[in-house]
């Protein structure tokens, strides 16, 4: 390619360290689609002529077959997927092939094949992730008032509802999505016809390759189109958020399903057994979605490092701007999926809920709340006193609603019969009818307003 100037072929480590064909051939259908819409362009400003524009569209649309054929021979002399696809189509069209780097750089192509790649990693992330949202509301309905107990600490707290947790879930997965989709909008700008990085001297249209592409506009700066990956690190910053909800979500899946909390069944199609231990059911699939956020903070971790000390505009440094995001890219989309099968397939155990959420005197803050309310105390008494009704019951090794009405008569004379009605966890969910809490008809209503946005 550059030839007229050297004299020495590389050194075969020089062609190593500087291919990226290995990994940017994934940008193939992307730069095939840059150059036809910049084919097109050239044409239509009278740089081209119709008839060369038209082979080489003909050549292009050859080329994306061959690959998709999988025919297409990548070559690592030709160091990336720009060249590559640019030395075949010399070979299918002859010089003419030539003309189409008129007025454009591999640095400007580079950055146009990254967005689009991103862009439509995150258009099927989203789908991915909306179909997660569907499944954890197909739980929250099916499971809307099983009783479970809700935790700090790890430690039983308040009873909450099943179908509560489910949407605890779909709220985050929502913000999820609401950020992937900020990245898109921002990053929906083309860098085409920044040219190497500081535009060309032939009279090109911009907004015709940026609308061809499905660009908002053209990029408004040529040197920082070319010079930037903050679209890389921000879709990764959302993958990294998103991809904690999804590891915290394993983390209660792994600990849900032990045989010491038995909240959940895995099914057989997201676990595995052990070679030894025939009793043995693991849940492989959600230890690994919780492990897959390693490579997508190592992703974000190693392209700000990389970016942080360039100066503008393009060094040869960003060519490792794409193994991490295609690594963490992958590692994302299939902890989703496989999240999403678990979920669906996950069995919950409805009596094991409710008999977790039963003990560990859960309806304390029930029994506070009615002395407050009912007796008239000040909160912190109130505390004082549920506090020694627990210890009480601690002692006689019942829970709160299994305390005779004398011992509780004895901690605090204004205790009445009466308050046994919000001792039970069923009493103490379906009295959260905040908005937002844990009542069986309040997540009945997110649920509603979660099945219309899910539409
Ligand atoms: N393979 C290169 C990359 O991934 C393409 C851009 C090359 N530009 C250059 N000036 N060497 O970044």
């Amino acid at each position: 390619m550059w030839g007229g100037r050297f004299a020495a072929e590389p050194d075969r480590v020089m062609q190593r360290i500087n291919a990226s064909i290995g990994f940017d051939r994934r940008f193939a259908t992307e730069d095939i689609a840059g150059s036809r819409a910049h084919a097109a362009m050239l044409a239509a400003q009278g740089i081209l002529t119709a008839a060369d524009a038209a082979e080489i569209d003909r050549g292009l649309v050859a080329i994306e077959a061959e690959i998709e054929a999988g025919s297409f021979a990548f070559s690592e002399a030709l160091e990336d997927i720009h060249m590559n696809i640019e030395a075949r189509l010399a070979e299918l069209i002859g010089p003419v092939a030539g003309r189409l780097h008129t007025a454009r750089s591999r640095n400007d192509q580079v950055a146009t094949d990254f967005r689009l790649w991103v862009r439509g990693w995150i258009d099927a992330t989203d789908a991915g992730l909306a179909a997660l949202q569907r499944a954890l509301l197909a739980q929250a309905e099916a499971g809307a008032a099983f009783v479970m107990p809700g935790f700090t600490h790890l430690q039983v707290a308040q009873p909450v509802t099943w179908g509560h947790h489910m949407l605890a879930y779909v709220e985050m997965i929502g913000r999820d999505r609401g950020r992937l989709a900020d990245a898109r909008m921002r990053l929906n700008e083309c860098p085409l016809g920044a040219a190497a990085l500081a535009g060309t001297g032939f009279p090109i249209d911009r907004e015709m390759t940026a609308l061809a592409l499905g660009f908002g506009a053209p990029m408004a700066n040529s040197l920082d189109a070319v010079s930037d990956r903050d679209f890389v690190l921000e879709t990764l910053s959302a993958a990294t958020i998103c991809a904690t909800h999804l590891s915290r979500m394993a983390e209660e899946i792994v600990i849900w399903s032990t045989a010491q909390f038995g909240f959940v069944k895995l099914s057989d199609k997201y676990t595995t057994g052990s070679s030894i231990m025939p009793q043995k059911r693991n849940p492989d699939a959600a230890e690994l979605v919780r492990a897959k956020i390693g490579r997508i903070i190592g992703a974000q971790v190693a392209l700000t490092t990389v970016m942080k000390g360039l100066p503008l505009a393009y060094s040869k440094d960003m060519q490792e701007d794409k193994e991490p995001f295609f690594d963490a890219a992958d590692a994302l989309a299939l902890a989703i999926a496989a999240m999403e099968g678990m979920v669906r397939d996950m069995a919950p155990v409805p009596e094991r809920l409710r008999a977790a959420a039963a003990s560990g005197y859960s309806t304390a803050t029930d029994l506070a709340d009615w002395l407050v309310r009912e007796a008239g105390l000040p909160f912190r008494e109130a505390h004082h006193v549920t506090g020694r009704a627990v210890a009480a019951a601690e002692a006689a090794g019942v829970d709160l609603p299994a305390l005779p009405l004398e011992t509780l008569r004895e901690i605090d004379g204004r205790i009445t019969e009466g308050v046994y009605e919000v001792l039970s966890v069923e009493a103490s969910v379906a009295s959260r009818r905040s908005y937002g809490g844990t009542a069986p008809e309040q997540v009945r209503a997110q649920i509603a307003r979660w099945k219309e946005l899910l539409q």
